[in-house]
Protein backbone atom coordinates (compact mmCIF):
# COMPACT_ATOMS: atom_id res chain seq x y z
CA UNK A 1 0.00 0.00 0.00
CA UNK A 2 1.29 3.51 -1.47
CA UNK A 3 1.31 6.40 1.88
CA UNK A 4 0.88 9.44 1.27
CA UNK A 5 1.68 12.69 2.95
CA UNK A 6 -1.51 14.70 4.49
CA UNK A 7 -0.56 17.65 1.83
CA UNK A 8 -0.54 15.01 -1.42
CA UNK A 9 -4.24 14.04 -0.18
CA UNK A 10 -4.95 17.53 0.33
CA UNK A 11 -4.12 18.81 -2.95
CA UNK A 12 -5.85 15.81 -4.60
CA UNK A 13 -8.78 16.31 -2.83
CA UNK A 14 -9.36 19.91 -3.49
CA UNK A 15 -7.16 20.80 -6.12
CA UNK A 16 -6.55 24.34 -6.60
CA UNK A 17 -6.76 26.13 -10.01
CA UNK A 18 -8.17 23.33 -12.01
CA UNK A 19 -9.74 24.48 -15.48
CA UNK A 20 -8.44 25.62 -18.87
CA UNK A 21 -7.72 29.80 -19.25
CA UNK A 22 -9.23 30.16 -22.95
CA UNK A 23 -7.60 33.24 -24.17
CA UNK A 24 -4.20 32.08 -22.26
CA UNK A 25 -0.72 34.30 -22.60
CA UNK A 26 1.07 30.75 -22.86
CA UNK A 27 0.63 27.38 -22.82
CA UNK A 28 2.16 24.72 -21.93
CA UNK A 29 2.03 20.50 -22.55
CA UNK A 30 3.87 17.36 -21.25
CA UNK A 31 3.46 13.95 -20.95
CA UNK A 32 5.03 11.28 -18.85
CA UNK A 33 6.98 8.97 -20.73
CA UNK A 34 6.50 6.89 -17.67
CA UNK A 35 3.04 5.97 -17.59
CA UNK A 36 1.76 8.13 -20.63
CA UNK A 37 -0.18 10.97 -18.52
CA UNK A 38 -0.29 14.13 -19.47
CA UNK A 39 -1.02 17.72 -17.69
CA UNK A 40 -1.41 21.11 -19.73
CA UNK A 41 -0.54 24.46 -18.05
CA UNK A 42 -2.42 27.97 -18.85
CA UNK A 43 -1.28 30.76 -17.67
CA UNK A 44 -2.18 35.00 -17.89
CA UNK A 45 0.75 36.97 -17.73
CA UNK A 46 0.35 40.86 -16.46
CA UNK A 47 3.65 42.88 -15.71
CA UNK A 48 5.83 40.05 -15.54
CA UNK A 49 4.16 38.09 -13.21
CA UNK A 50 2.04 35.52 -13.57
CA UNK A 51 -1.75 37.03 -12.76
CA UNK A 52 -3.18 33.66 -12.69
CA UNK A 53 -2.71 29.95 -13.51
CA UNK A 54 -4.66 26.90 -14.41
CA UNK A 55 -4.33 22.78 -14.73
CA UNK A 56 -5.63 20.25 -16.58
CA UNK A 57 -4.12 16.82 -15.58
CA UNK A 58 -5.34 13.79 -17.12
CA UNK A 59 -3.23 11.57 -14.74
CA UNK A 60 -2.77 9.65 -11.22
CA UNK A 61 -3.83 11.09 -7.66
CA UNK A 62 -0.13 11.98 -7.04
CA UNK A 63 0.02 14.05 -10.99
CA UNK A 64 -2.96 16.31 -9.84
CA UNK A 65 -1.59 17.08 -6.17
CA UNK A 66 1.78 18.19 -7.94
CA UNK A 67 -0.23 20.18 -10.48
CA UNK A 68 -2.01 22.04 -7.44
CA UNK A 69 0.86 22.83 -5.24
CA UNK A 70 3.08 24.04 -8.61
CA UNK A 71 0.15 26.20 -9.01
CA UNK A 72 0.02 27.46 -5.97
CA UNK A 73 3.94 28.15 -5.62
CA UNK A 74 3.88 30.30 -8.77
CA UNK A 75 0.90 32.86 -8.92
CA UNK A 76 1.53 36.37 -8.28
CA UNK A 77 5.03 35.27 -8.83
CA UNK A 78 7.11 36.88 -11.57
CA UNK A 79 8.30 34.56 -14.54
CA UNK A 80 11.87 34.56 -13.15
CA UNK A 81 10.92 33.05 -10.37
CA UNK A 82 8.64 30.78 -11.68
CA UNK A 83 11.18 29.25 -13.93
CA UNK A 84 13.03 28.59 -10.74
CA UNK A 85 10.80 26.49 -8.91
CA UNK A 86 11.95 22.53 -9.39
CA UNK A 87 10.23 19.57 -9.73
CA UNK A 88 11.89 18.48 -6.54
CA UNK A 89 10.83 21.55 -4.80
CA UNK A 90 7.86 20.51 -5.64
CA UNK A 91 7.72 17.35 -4.36
CA UNK A 92 9.11 18.86 -1.23
CA UNK A 93 6.35 21.18 -0.21
CA UNK A 94 4.17 18.45 -0.89
CA UNK A 95 5.79 16.10 1.95
CA UNK A 96 7.31 13.95 -0.44
CA UNK A 97 6.19 11.36 -2.63
CA UNK A 98 6.56 7.53 -2.50
CA UNK A 99 9.40 6.12 -4.23
CA UNK A 100 7.47 4.80 -7.15
CA UNK A 101 5.47 7.66 -7.39
CA UNK A 102 8.49 10.07 -7.70
CA UNK A 103 8.29 9.87 -11.59
CA UNK A 104 4.86 11.98 -11.23
CA UNK A 105 6.25 14.83 -10.03
CA UNK A 106 7.99 15.47 -12.93
CA UNK A 107 5.58 17.11 -15.39
CA UNK A 108 4.57 19.62 -12.84
CA UNK A 109 7.56 22.56 -12.95
CA UNK A 110 8.07 21.34 -16.16
CA UNK A 111 4.50 22.14 -17.87
CA UNK A 112 4.35 25.31 -15.94
CA UNK A 113 8.12 26.20 -17.56
CA UNK A 114 7.01 24.82 -20.75
CA UNK A 115 3.74 27.59 -20.72
CA UNK A 116 6.24 30.60 -19.68
CA UNK A 117 8.75 29.51 -22.76
CA UNK A 118 5.66 29.56 -24.51
CA UNK A 119 4.57 32.78 -23.31
CA UNK A 120 7.76 34.31 -23.67
CA UNK A 121 8.51 33.14 -27.65
CA UNK A 122 4.52 35.22 -28.24
CA UNK A 123 5.88 37.98 -26.67
CA UNK A 124 9.53 39.03 -26.49
CA UNK A 125 10.41 39.16 -30.06
S1 LIG B 1 1.23 7.45 -12.69
FE1 LIG B 1 1.39 8.85 -14.32
S2 LIG B 1 1.91 10.75 -13.43
FE2 LIG B 1 1.58 9.38 -11.80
Amino acid sequence: MVEYSKQVIDHFMSPRNVGEIKDADGIGEVGNPTCGDMMTFYIKVKDHKLEDIKFKTFGCGAAIAVSSMVSELAMGKTLDEALSITNKDVAQKLGGLPKNKMHCSNLGADALHKAIQDYKQKNEK
